[in-house]
């Protein structure tokens, strides 16, 4: 867990966070306020466009003079795609189904979208709340199927959010 907050938070690399809600939206603007290059991506195009404008589609307090902030410093802009980044962090939903049991459609569809931008050396967080086994039966094994090389110094890890 240290080596890698050590890694998100000292080093010059670029972030790409997925998912800019209640989660995702306050950890990549703070990172862009810190002045680390953070690229947001949603599936929300009204969710880019407001965060682009330098203001917040959600309620949570003071989030909106963070987010101008990194907006306006040019280290935080959104987009509907990813691009290429050193960390991806996965911030999605992961609701429960009538039946109880966790939706990780937004987990895969999430993880699908990024691995084509995944090359070696990236570190890949998972801060979803999931099930034990999500990171690696799910995003690695995703990741893997769409031609990531685990064995080749691609780095996937599970960070809970827990506010
Ligand atoms: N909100 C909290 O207080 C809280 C606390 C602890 C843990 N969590 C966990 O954090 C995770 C995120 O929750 P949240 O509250 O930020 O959700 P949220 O609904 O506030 O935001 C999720 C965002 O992800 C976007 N999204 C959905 N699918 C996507 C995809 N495939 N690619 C890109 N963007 C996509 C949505 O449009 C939305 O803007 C969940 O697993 C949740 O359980 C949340």
């Amino acid at each position: 867990m240290n080596y890698i907050w050590r890694k998100v938070c000292r080093d010059t690399t670029k972030r790409c966070v997925i998912g800019l809600g209640y989660i995702g939206l306050p950890t990549a603007s703070l990172l862009g306020t810190k002045g680390y290059k953070v690229h947001g991506v949603d599936t929300s195009k009204h969710v880019v466009d407001t965060i682009n404008k330098g203001k917040i589609h959600i309620v949570e307090p003071e989030l909106d003079i963070l987010v101008k902030s990194a907006v306006q410093s040019g280290n935080f802009s959104a987009s509907l795609e990813p691009k290429k980044a050193d960390i991806f962090i996965i911030a999605v939903p992961t609701p429960l189904k009538s039946d109880h049991q966790p939706d990780l459609s937004h987990v895969e569809a999430a993880t699908k979208m990024i691995a084509p931008h995944v090359r070696r050396g990236n570190l890949v967080i998972l801060e979803s709340t999931s099930p034990v086994g999500t990171t690696e039966e799910v995003v690695a094994a995703i990741l893997k199927e769409n031609g990531c090389d685990l064995d080749k110094d691609i780095y996937v890890a599970h960070c809970p959010e827990r506010v």
